[in-house]
C-alpha cells in the first residue's frame, strides 16, 4: 500500500502526477471540505503539504494522528505551529532558495512601479489623459544615487540588494547577523535599525515574521521615515502596522509604497485601495512557473525523505537547534 499524502491545493499538474506515483494523494481543494476535516477523515495519512495561507495549528496537528512531515509550500512558515510540530515529532519543512531570484524580482518590480509611477501612468494613457510630453507628467524618483535599506540580508534581502546595485543604488543594510563578507565584497553598510529607517530613501523588508517583529513598522518607526521615501513589503503583512501605513500615504508623509503581502491577507486595507501612490499585489512573489515547480519538487522531496525516515533536506530552523 502506498503511504497516503494530503496536499491541501493543486499545484501545477507534473508534480501531482508525481505525487500519484509514489503515494495516495488526497487533496483538499474542490472536496467541499475543511484542511481540518479531511485531516480528521485521514488518520493514516503521513505528509501533509499545505499553502502559505492556511493555518496548521494545534487541532489540525493533533488529528494528524500519524503525520511525519508538514511539507509546507512556502519558504516562510508562520502559518504553522512548528513548536508544537516538534513537540509531535512531525518535521516541517519550507522551501527556501529556489524562490529567491523570483522574490527578489518582485521586490525590484515594486520599487521601479512606485518610483517611476508606473501603474499611476498606465492607468492615466488609458484613461485618455495623455495629451503630449510634459515637463511635469509623471515625475518620480531616481533611483541612481539613492540609499537603498535592506532589513534581513538573508537570501532574498541579498538578491534584492544586488539587483539594486545594478541601477546603481547604495545599499545599506540591517541583519541581525552582520555580514562583513559582504560588506568587503559589495561596499554595504552596516546600520543600526532605526539609523537605518531614517537614513533610506527606500525600505525593503526582508526577514521572517514571528511574534516578536509584529508591526515591526508601527507609528513610531515609519515616522522615521524620510517624507518622500518609499515603502517595499514582499515578506509578511503583520510586519507593518498597515492601517497607519495608510495613513500616512494618504496624507503624503511618504513618496508611495509597494506592497505584496498584506497584514489580513487576501483583505486590503481599504483606504489603500484608493490611493495612487501605492502599489497593491496580489502576494505573487515566488509566482514564476521555474519558481513554484521548483517549490512543489521540494515540498515532494522533503516527504519522501521524511517517509523513508531520513531527515529531510530542507527543515525550518527551530529543527536545526
Ligand atoms: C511566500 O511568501 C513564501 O513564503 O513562500
Ligand atoms: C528568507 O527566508 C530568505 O529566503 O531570505
Amino acid at each position: 500500500m502506498k503511504p497516503k499524502v494530503i496536499l491541501t491545493q493543486y499545484y501545477q499538474d507534473e508534480p501531482i502526477a508525481q505525487l500519484r506515483r509514489d503515494f495516495e494523494l488526497v487533496i483538499v481543494e474542490g472536496s467541499g471540505k475543511s484542511i481540518a476535516q479531511v485531516v480528521k477523515e485521514n488518520p493514516d495519512a503521513q505528509a501533509l503539504i499545505p499553502f502559505l495561507s492556511e493555518k496548521i495549528g494545534k487541532d489540525i496537528i493533533d488529528l494528524g494522528k500519524n503525520l511525519k512531515i508538514i511539507a509546507n509550500y512556502a519558504v516562510g512558515y508562520n502559518n504553522i505551529d512548528v513548536a508544537y510540530a516538534k513537540e509531535r515529532h512531525i518535521w516541517v519543512t519550507n522551501t527556501p532558495d529556489i524562490l529567491t531570484p523570483a522574490t527578489a524580482d518582485i521586490a525590484m518590480a515594486l520599487i521601479l512601479s512606485v518610483s517611476r509611477r508606473i501603474i499611476e501612468s498606465d492607468q492615466f494613457l488609458r484613461e485618455g489623459k495623455f495629451n503630449g510630453w510634459g515637463a511635469n507628467l509623471m515625475v518620480g524618483k531616481a533611483l541612481n544615487g539613492a540609499t537603498l535599506g535592506i532589513i534581513g540580508m538573508g537570501r532574498i534581502g541579498l538578491a534584492t540588494a544586488l539587483r539594486a546595485i545594478g541601477f546603481e543604488m547604495n545599499i545599506v543594510y540591517y541583519s541581525r547577523t552582520r555580514r562583513q563578507d559582504l560588506e568587503q565584497q559589495y561596499h554595504f553598510t552596516y546600520m543600526p535599525f532605526l539609523d537605518l529607517v531614517s537614513a533610506s530613501d527606500i525600505v525593503s523588508l526582508h526577514i521572517p515574521s514571528s511574534p516578536q517583529v509584529k508591526h515591526l513598522f508601527n507609528k513610531e518607526v515609519f515616522d522615521l521615515m524620510k517624507k518622500d521615501a518609499i515603502f517595499i513589503n514582499v515578506a509578511r503583512g503583520d510586519l507593518m502596522d498597515e492601517a497607519y501605513l495608510a495613513e500616512k500615504l494618504e496624507k503624503n508623509e511618504l513618496f508611495g509604497a509597494g506592497l505584496d503581502v498584506y497584514e489580513l491577507e487576501p483583505k486590503v486595507h481599504e483606504k489603500l485601495l484608493q490611493l495612487k501612490n501605492v502599489v497593491l499585489l496580489p502576494h505573487i512573489g515566488s509566482a514564476t512557473d521555474k519558481s513554484r515547480l521548483g517549490m512543489a519538487q521540494m515540498t515532494i522531496d522533503n516527504v519522501k525523505q521524511a517517509l523513508a525516515g531520513q531527515t529531510p533536506q530542507n527543515i525550518v530552523a527551530e529543527f536545526k537547534m
